[in-house]
């Protein structure tokens, strides 16, 4: 069912210094930080040849990403996208097998203007997985 790895997302308390990081000593293309309002963070997207890493900054009061950041003062790997063909179906069969998904359980519209959901990291071995529909 899941397709290719869309990104892994990356907490980071600095957004200025992790993107200049990335561009710098990795080399890499580095992407214009975007709000994103209904999800609480500031993203920037790291453009790699075979997939992206998305650097992730609280935004605004009650962000996820703030509290994680309370949780792990020392950062991290924050969560990996999958894609898939079709959201809907897919999130209709990870429930009938016991996943849990996250919020209202409607996909919402995601960075990349697409839409999302997320997985219980509880039922994915500790990693918070993202659904993107493509
Ligand atoms: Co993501």
């Amino acid at each position: 069912m899941i397709g290719r790895l869309n990104h892994v997302a990356i907490a980071v308390p600095d957004l200025d210094a992790a993107a200049a990081q990335y561009r710098s000593a990795l080399g890499a293309t580095v992407g214009a930080p975007q709000d994103e309002p209904d999800h609480g963070v500031t993203v920037i997207f790291i453009e790699l040849p075979n997939t992206k890493i998305e650097l992730l900054y609280p935004l605004g009061e009650d962000s996820p990403i703030q509290r994680f950041l309370d949780k792990n003062p020392a950062c991290g790997i924050h969560h990996i996208c999958y894609e898939v063909d079709d959201i809907l179906a897919a999130r209709d069969h990870l429930q009938s097998t016991g996943a849990r998904v996250l919020g209202s359980g409607e996909p919402k519209i995601g960075a990349h203007g697409k839409p999302v959901l997320f997985l219980h990291p509880k039922d994915f071995n500790g990693c918070l997985v993202e659904l993107e529909q493509v």
